[in-house]
């Protein structure tokens, strides 16, 4: 069945208020409503996070949304895909309830909106170093979205790590009672990461994409026994950038995080890394795509 699609916001809080607190179902049980929060153009990723949506809940709300606030100048707001046949299509083939599409207006009577939501400090390195603002834009936007819907969980891919990690810390700051699923990276058979913008790759910059996984692998595969030094820890970091250069990307960071993305404990002479988690993060352009990926690696 195809999802019932919204434009506005009145109209999608009327279609959920029944699902709220004292409309029970068959079996007597409350109804949960859980949230998929998208830009849109949707590929394989986006509809596994839907599958993982109703393993959790009764009812599922799949948000459609460019969102103007957390795009910087010049970079792509205008030409991102925009394909909501399409994404409606996909998504009455993995069982979504809703969908909500609003224009920008509905989202935002005033652009940009003087009430602001900020991350702090996790906010401002990796993507929120080179995308000043960015993640201030998600912010506000999910805020709105958990407002809007009221869910009672919400579903994010691991892909986008930190943005993964900032909704967690918005949740627990702002004390929404909304539960945060983090969903496993889906890829292409040949290891790229699946995202709306690999389209913007051409069919040879297609072709050398995969590379990047290739190497985070390589990387969590040397960094998983722990215990080297932090000179060969550097090293090893210098090592990858300059083979992901040579391959033609072009790297906007390659680091290396706890998994609360802290920074790895060290002295100056042991990389102490032995019994955490960690997680290689890269962003990467190859051409006019700008690449996200990242490895988590069990040391010790
Ligand atoms: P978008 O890039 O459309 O991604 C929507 C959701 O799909 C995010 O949670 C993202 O992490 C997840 N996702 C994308 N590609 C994935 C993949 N290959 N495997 C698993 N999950 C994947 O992220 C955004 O939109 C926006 O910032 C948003 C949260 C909607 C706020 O505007």
């Amino acid at each position: 069945m195809s999802p019932i699609i919204y434009h506005d916001i009145p109209s999608l809080r009327a279609a959920l208020q029944p699902y709220r607190g004292h409309e029970i179902d068959k079996q007597d049980r409350q109804q949960r409503i859980a949230l998929v929060p998208t830009m849109g153009n949707l590929h394989q990723g986006h509809l596994e996070l839907v599958k993982i949506a109703k393993q959790h809940a009764d009812i599922v709300v799949v948000s459609i949304f460019v969102n103007p606030t957390q795009f910087g100048v010049g970079e792509d707001f205008d030409s991102y895909p925009r394909t909501l046949d399409d994404d409606v299509a996909k998504l009455a083939t993995v069982g979504a309830d809703y969908v909500f599409a609003p224009s920008v207006d509905a989202m935002y009577p005033v652009l940009p909106p003087p009430t602001t939501v900020l991350a702090g400090a996790i906010s401002s390195q990796l993507c929120g170093q080179s995308r000043p603002g960015h993640f201030d834009g998600v912010g506000i936007v999910v805020s709105k979205l958990f407002n809007i819907v009221q869910p009672d969980v919400a579903i994010f891919g691991q892909k986008d790590y930190q943005q993964l990690a900032i909704i967690k810390q918005l949740v627990r700051d702002l004390s929404y009672p909304i539960e945060i699923v983090g969903a496993p990276i889906i890829r292409a058979d040949d290891g790229l990461a699946l995202s709306s913008r690999n389209q913007y790759l051409t069919e040879s910059e297609r072709q050398v994409a995969p590379i990047l996984h290739r190497e985070l692998q390589d990387l969590a595969e040397q960094l998983k026994g722990g215990g080297i030094s932090q000179q060969a820890f550097e090293s090893l970091l210098k090592d990858k950038r300059t083979r992901i250069s040579d391959a033609g990307f072009t790297i906007d960071y390659l680091e290396v995080k706890t998994e609360a993305l802290g920074s790895v404990v060290s002295d100056s002479t042991t990389f102490n890394i032995e019994n955490k988690n960690i997680v290689i993060l890269v962003a990467a352009w190859l051409g006019r795509a700008r690449l996200l990926d990242n490895q988590l690696v069990v040391v010790g």
